[in-house]
């Protein structure tokens, strides 16, 4: 179905034809805007904004840009059109219909897995929001002004479907995900990493790389699921969510780039002299990559769960990517997990359904690891023997088996005592974090760019780098 932007609420789901549904969420659009109005990116609200909107929900083509006020952005509730040939692609129900509705016994755990999702992405909004303020460019600034209402987009998808499928807890669920915050001490958002504040770039440009990078892992999973109302909403976030990881990788490449052409004119690697010079050092990113990798981590949840062995066998939530795997039942078959031993580590053998987590955890990894060789390949090419590398998943972990068990970034078990004396090395220091505050002053000239990052290769949508993509006023 085409999408319809006539409606108070765009759509392509025929909201006209179901009023009581368009009545509870023309409700809660107002909610949603002072939500933005209040947490929303700071004090941008009046300035046009080069973004794009959907305008169809297939992979190719789908954006239209323009130049908007963030709060007149069309959000709206777009799904990837449905496939009536599709059928349950893993589990217990394996070949069989998927579901238009929700069965019944699965409604609690669905309502749950849903929310927890949307829960995530009014969160990093709202981590998100004084980043305007230092913006490297004009470029950056709309970059991060793309991913907010994009993210705001996300948190209309999850609505929509506890509006549509789960009656007043639905609407109960939906009110509380603008009331939880960001950080706040009584009403946390219910993830961790949602909760660390985003103070500067480099951690922007961290989360966008690590941080959404699990987003699209979780949406792949639930991309898979029986619940086929969810599964194409998920399909159609994720043609979303890729802008995000790039802007994350990109921004760290021209971090690095930036940082080469100091070490460059220095003829020297000292971090001292690269800081002296306004360029932020290579350990430090190394440090910053290993705070939000291994924060990012934990959203798997633990190696081994039963609850993600329930969501597999009742179809509720797969793998991503399921039909590259053989079997897709994995009733009998076993994972093979490191744990901590006696040695350091030792293995044990736990039903493959139970290691869903650390089965979606491994292909993060891999999806990860291609920018860290990118961006050792950009420092290889300038002559540097300096490499990044993402830390052991068994490094600084407070969910699953490795919790709170003291290793080193090479996930080599140590000595608590030795982990409280090095940690700090480990991770950005108190120094590292002034440093790299100290450098963010917002550049919103048209054409210029902070000394600490260098320019994108191009522009946005053909446009060249040094455009006007945001008018402030
Ligand atoms: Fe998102
Ligand atoms: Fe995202």
């Amino acid at each position: 179905m085409s999408l319809n932007y006539q409606d108070r609420i765009p759509n392509n789901v025929d909201l006209g034809s179901n009023r009581t549904l368009q009545r509870a969420l023309e409700h809660w659009q107002p909610s949603f805007l002072n939500w933005w109005q209040e947490l929303g990116p700071k004090d941008f609200q009046v300035a046009d904004v080069y973004l794009r909107t959907a305008t169809s929900v297939d992979a190719k083509g789908w954006a239209t840009y323009g130049f908007v006020r963030m709060p007149e952005y069309r959000w709206g509730i777009f799904l990837a059109d449905r496939n009536p040939e599709r059928k349950i692609g893993f589990g217990d129900s394996y070949g069989q219909e998927v579901w238009q509705q929700i069965p019944g016994e699965y409604r609690a755990t669905l309502r749950r897995l849903i929310v927890t999702q949307g829960d995530t992405e009014p969160a990093s909004v709202e981590q998100q929001r004084m980043l305007g303020h230092t913006a490297p460019s004009l470029y950056d600034l709309r970059n991060l002004f793309q991913v907010n209402v994009e993210e705001g987009r996300h948190l209309w998808a999850m609505v929509y479907l506890l509006h549509a499928y789960f009656g007043r807890d639905g609407r109960e669920e939906a009110e509380e995900l603008l009331e939880r915050h960001s950080g706040d001490a009584d009403k946390p958002r219910i993830l961790g990493t949602f909760n660390e504040p985003i103070r500067d770039w480099l951690s922007f440009f961290m989360f966008t790389y690590f941080t959404d990078r699990d987003g699209k892992f979780q949406l792949k999973s639930l991309a898979e699921s029986s619940f086929d109302p969810l599964a194409r909403t998920c399909s159609f976030m994720l043609t979303e969510e890729a802008h995000h990881m790039f802007v994350g990788d990109t921004g760290i490449s021209r971090v690095i780039k930036r940082t080469l052409e100091v070490m460059k004119e220095l003829g020297n690697d000292d971090p001292q002299a690269i800081r002296a010079a306004g360029a932020i050092d290579l350990p430090t990113v190394q440090r910053y990559l290993n705070f939000w990798f291994s924060s990012s981590l934990d959203l798997f949840g633990s190696e081994s769960s039963s609850n993600a062995a329930s969501y597999f066998a009742n179809g509720l939530k797969g793998r991503p990517d399921e039909a590259r795997y053989e079997d897709h039942v994995a009733a009998d078959q076993m994972y093979t997990l490191e744990v901590p031993g006696d040695a350091g580590t030792k293995t044990e053998q736990i039903p493959m359904r139970a290691a869903m987590n650390d089965v979606t955890r491994g292909a993060y990894v891999r999806d990860c690891e291609m920018g860290v060789t990118r961006w050792n390949r950009l420092i290889e090419k300038a002559g540097h023997s300096f490499r990044l590398a993402l830390p052991s998943t068994r490094f600084r972990r407070n969910i699953g088996v490795w919790a709170g068990v003291p290793t080193d970034p090479a996930g080599q078990p140590i000595t608590q005592q030795e982990f409280n004396a090095r940690i700090a090395g480990w991770l950005p220091s108190e120094g590292d974090q002034a440093y790299i505050l100290s450098l963010m002053h917002g550049v919103h000239e048209q054409g210029k760019m902070a000394a600490w990052i260098a320019p994108p290769d191009r522009g946005i949508n053909s446009n060249p780098v040094d455009y006007e993509y945001v008018k402030l006023h």
